[in-house]
Parts: structure tokens; sequence; C-alpha cells
């Protein structure tokens, strides 16, 4: 028994949009683990100890209320809780390099060695320590370097646990996982500390969807699962690409390819392109992976899947220029969604940053609404000019000469598209790029539309 009434204890360093669900979940899932997330931003604690929690993440309220201050507490006395943890998750932001070697590919560790750093000077008794991060393929074997130098006596025993969550589904995706990854070393000591990761998620992960490995398969696994999901939606829109310029009709053609089940239905949305703060990071991430074991052909193929990313949000901005009559300078753009994808509030690496940052070179100027991101564009576009944030969609497309959809959030589906049309400028557009509207009731309306791998609907 670790403390009290409690089997074990359980410190989650990095409370942000991993760190704070999953702990969540295991804390309402193992009533008999104290789990305390750490984190050094004092705000983002305060918040997560408030009504008003630091990320949108439907469903999740609920669940850290009805653990909090029970088994699951929020701190940042992140020496006092590493001192007192049985267990360690590393939950702590591993984004790209933006300096020295490997900028722009590269994972920045810097914030994960930190983390090693402060776990060994603050350890006097054995601990499990979990990758719960995202990290380049053998990452443990540094960690241990750490956390094992100097004359510390205390045993680490390193775990490699990723987390396949996506925003917007976490609290589902944690709750029904459809799998569970463990990686550690093939000894007795990392076969002991397997087997307590797997008791936590036992306590409501059927055993069928335990899957243990080794750390570097771990490791890999989940850069490689990033990769390949991301790849499908730039090969959907690599197609979509096609069928704008044959008349083709992508929704047509997902259909009928997905319905092979070899290739199945799933991730086969053509739209603007994928964003948020994985996918894009992970497959760099790869890339450098590949470039360093001399692996080029490797590496080119899935600097692709980003290419195409990119040239997806180029090609929506030529089109809407070209559709425009070649200028958008003054004119009113409302941009719909912000979000990088619906029910989130996270904006990390979201198309429309890419869509507005272009859109203002073109001297536009840009209403942006969001249901629940708006504080974070203005922090994305912070110094760009031109732009307002507008939390009504209406008012955000009053006098606007078209509309860019941008985050496919369901309230978009039901607004009153009448009396949008009617408060706009003529000829209206409208640019959908996530295929999520009805396009024919809106071209009945009035509307000029463009979807996305698909004929447009136009009046003249
Ligand atoms: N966001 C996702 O959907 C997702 C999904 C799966 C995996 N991941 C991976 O999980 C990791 C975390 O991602 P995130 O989205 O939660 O990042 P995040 O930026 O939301 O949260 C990271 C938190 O760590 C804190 N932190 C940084 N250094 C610290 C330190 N030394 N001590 C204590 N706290 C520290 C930061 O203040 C921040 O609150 C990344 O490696 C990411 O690739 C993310």
């Amino acid at each position: 028994m670790s403390e009290g009434k409690f089997y074990k204890k359980i410190v989650c360093i990095g409370a942000g949009y991993v760190g704070g669900p999953t702990m969540t979940i295991i804390a309402n899932k193992c009533p008999n683990y104290k789990v305390t997330i750490v984190d050094i931003s004092k705000p983002r604690i305060d918040a997560w100890n408030s009504d008003d929690l630091p990320i949108f993440e439907p469903g999740l309220k609920e669940r850290v209320e009805k653990s909090r201050g029970k088994n699951l507490f929020f701190s940042t006395d992140v020496d006092k809780e590493i001192a007192e943890a049985d267990i360690i998750f590393v939950s702590v932001n591993t984004p790209t390099k933006t300096f020295g070697e490997g900028a722009g590919k590269a994972a920045d560790l810097q914030f994960v060695e930190l983390t090693a750093r402060r776990i060994k000077e603050n350890s006097r008794s054995d601990k499990i320590v979990i990758e719960k991060s995202t990290l380049p393929v053998r990452s443990a074997e540094a960690l241990e370097a750490i956390l094992h130098s100097g004359n510390n006596s205390v045993h680490f025993e390193i775990l490699s646990n990723p987390e396949f969550m996506a925003e917007g589904t976490a609290i589902s995706d944690m709750e029904y996982p459809d799998r569970v990854l463990i990686g550690s070393k093939d000894t007795e000591t990392g076969r002991i500390a397997r087997d307590e990761l797997v008791k936590i998620y036992a306590h409501w992960v059927p055993k069928e969807k335990l899957i243990t490995t080794n750390l570097w398969s771990s490791e890999l696994s989940k850069l490689v699962s990033n990769a390949f999901l991301a790849q499908r939606i730039s090969s959907i829109n690599s197609i979509s690409a096609i069928c704008e310029a044959t008349e083709a009709d992508i929704g047509e053609v997902a259909f009928a390819v997905g319905k092979d089940t070899r290739i199945g239905e799933k991730f086969l949305q053509a739209g603007i392109g994928f964003g948020g703060s994985c996918f894009r990071k992970d497959i760099l991430n790869l890339v450098y992976l590949c470039e360093y074991y001399q692996l080029n052909e490797v590496a080119d193929f899935w600097k692709q899947v980003i290419t195409i990313n990119d040239y997806q949000v180029n090609r929506f901005v030529k089109r809407m220029l070209r559709a425009m009559f070649n200028t958008l300078v003054g004119k009113k753009i409302a941009v719909f969604g912000f979000a990088f994808k619906p029910d989130t509030g996270d904006t990390r690496d979201t198309p429309a940053i890419y869509l507005t940052r272009q859109l203002c070179e073109e001297k536009a100027r840009l209403s942006i609404t969001d249901p629940h991101a708006l504080e974070n564009a203005k922090k994305d576009l912070d110094g760009l000019k031109g732009i307002e944030y507008i939390e009504d969609p209406y008012s955000a497309a009053k006098d606007a000469h078209c509309i860019a959809l941008m985050t496919a959030w369901d309230e978009y589906r039901s607004l009153d598209y009448q009396k949008i049309y009617d408060s706009m400028e003529k000829p209206a557009f409208l640019f959908d790029g996530r295929n999520h509207l009805d396009h024919q009731k809106l071209f009945d309306i009035g509307f000029n539309v463009f979807p996305i791998g698909k004929p447009p609907l136009l009046h003249h």
C-alpha cells in the first residue's frame, strides 16, 4: 500500500490535452489509486481545479468532477509529488524542433529531458517511469541514461505507453480503446513493471486489447499509427484534386473505394487537410528517423504526405481567388470554424491558420467564428491585421463576400443559410473545406458553392 487507503500513487507530469483526460479516466476507473497531475504552468493547474477546465472535450468535465478531490488531484508541487510517486507518467509536450540540428523535423526533447532530471533529483524510492508523450524511437534509452546517472541507488524502470486518443472523442477513445500498447524491456524488472501497468488498465480494458511489446516497437508504433492515418487523408485529398480536374465526384469515389473491405470506409473523407498537434510533428519525426538511418527513399515517401497536406490548403486559396474574379483585396471573408476538427478548441497546426495567413496576404478582411476556439485563434494570429473574431456566425457572415468553412462543427449544418445569404454581398460564394453542408440547398438559396473534389455549383 502506497499511502493510507490507496494501493499505489500515480503522478502524471504534464496537465495538457493528453495528461488531463487520460489521468481522469484512470482515476475514474481505479478508485484504489491516487492520481495526481502536476504541471509547471500555474494557470493550467488553477483551471483544472476550477469549473472552467483549460481544455474543451465532450464529457470531460463530468468525469473530472466525479473524481477530483477524492483520488484525482491537480498540483504545481512537482518535486513533492515526484518524491511520493510509485508510478510516473511523462506527458509533457514534444513539439518539432525549431532550432539547430534537425530543426523543422526532429522532436524537441528539452521538456522530456528536464522532466527526467527532475524525477532523478527528487526520487528516494524505486519508480516506474512511463513515456506517455510521443517520442522518437529509442528515447527510453536516453531517459534511462539520465535517470540512472550519478550515484543514485534508486531503480527506475522505463515503460512506453503511447496515447492513441483523438481530441474531440478523447473520452470514448479512452473508455473503449481499440488497443492499449505497453512496451517494456524483456528483463525481470521490466516484466514486473509492465504487469503493474497492465493491472491498472485491466480495471476496464478487456485483456485482448492490452498489447505488450518491446520498448522500441511501442515507440515506433505510435509514430507509424499517426503516419498511416495522415497518409489516408493525404491519399484521398490528392484524389480530390483529380476529381476537380475531371468532374468525378470525390464522395462517390471514396464510397466506391471504401467498400473494398481490404481498404475500409474510415478516414476517406476529403477536406482541406489534417491539423492538430500530432500528425505533422510525428511524420516529420519519422522522416528524421529515416534520414538518420539513411533510409532516404522511405523518408521521401512520408514527406510527400505533408506536401499534399500543404498543397490542399494552397489549392483551396487559389480556387477562392480564381472564383472571386482574381482579387480578394478589401473583400470580407467569413471563416466558419478555426479548430483543427470539431468538438475541440485546439487550434494547433489547424489548416485555418495557413488559410488565414494566405488570405491576409491577398489583403482580404476576415471575420473568424468558432464555438470554442476563438481565444486560441487570437493567439495564433496575433499581429495579423484586418481580422475580427466574432462568436455569432450570423454577424460574422454579415456583409461578407464569401464563407470559407474550415471546421465541421455540427451547428454549422443547422444555421439559417437563407438569412445568412440575404445579409451577404452578391454574388455570394461558399467554399466548403470539409464537404460538410448541403450543397444543393445552398445553391438553390443563391450561393455559388465550391465543395472539395466535386464540380462547383455556379449561377453564372
Ligand atoms: N494532443 C493529442 O491529441 C495527443 C494524442 C496522443 C499523443 N500526444 C502526445 O502527448 C504529448 C503531450 O501532448 P499534449 O497535447 O497533452 O501537450 P500539451 O502542450 O497540451 O501539454 C503538455 C503540458 O506539459 C507541461 N510541461 C512541459 N514541461 C513540463 C515540465 N518540465 N514539468 C511539468 N510540466 C511540464 C506544459 O506546461 C503543458 O501543460 C505529446 O508528446 C504529444 O505528441 C498528444
